[in-house]
């Protein structure tokens, strides 16, 4: 397993449409240890998802995995969750705001208004369909990671920017609020 670096804001792969994963590709050792790595990386730079365009990769895949720790005491728990070629099939037109953070733009908070409950299809790591509804921080993180696959980031997402912060200062005035990092 390795710790793979991250593509920052102004990398054009961050804003490419990432292609759709393979039944052939999803069978590969290579694919699966691709998985496994994102899942380190994801964990070792404290993110709740990770999307592979972040990681270089512009195929249609990303992990979600969250728990409280040290530097994010206050996070949900979320199991892990892997995704191939995910798609959202439904979002409710009720939003709430919350803070979000992406590994791809360091040091920035803002708060972005999402659905509360999504309708989301795909795959698992083995190609095998999966659906299910998702609320609250599960639903936020899913359509912050689903937006990394059509080249969007947070920032796109937000109302204006008038919340837009430096970590610093979120940490001061804002923390401990949940904060999804991703
Ligand atoms: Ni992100």
């Amino acid at each position: 397993m390795a710790i793979l670096d991250i593509a920052k804001l102004g990398n054009p792969i961050l804003r490419k449409v990432a292609a759709e994963v393979t039944e052939a590709e999803s069978r590969n050792a290579a694919f699966q240890g691709f998985i496994d790595d994102m899942i380190e990386t994801m964990q070792a730079r404290d993110g709740v998802g990770l999307a592979a365009p972040q990681v270089f990769v512009s195929k249609q895949v990303i992990v979600i995995k969250s728990n409280p720790n040290s530097r994010y005491p206050s996070a949900p728990q979320l199991s892990l969750l892997i995704m191939l070629n995910p798609e959202i099939t439904y979002r409710s037109e009720e939003e709430v705001e919350g803070w979000e953070g992406c590994l791809s733009l360091d040091n920035l908070r803002g708060k972005v208004p999402r659905s509360v409950k999504v309708g989301v299809k795909g795959f698992n790591r083995y190609m095998e369909p999966i659906a299910f509804d998702a609320e609250g921080f599960l639903a936020v993180v899913i359509q912050h990671e689903t937006d990394h696959l059509i080249g969007k980031v947070f920032l796109d997402r937000m109302n204006d920017f008038s919340t837009l912060s430096h970590l610093a200062e979120f940490d001061r005035f804002w923390a401990p609020r949940p904060v999804a990092v991703a």
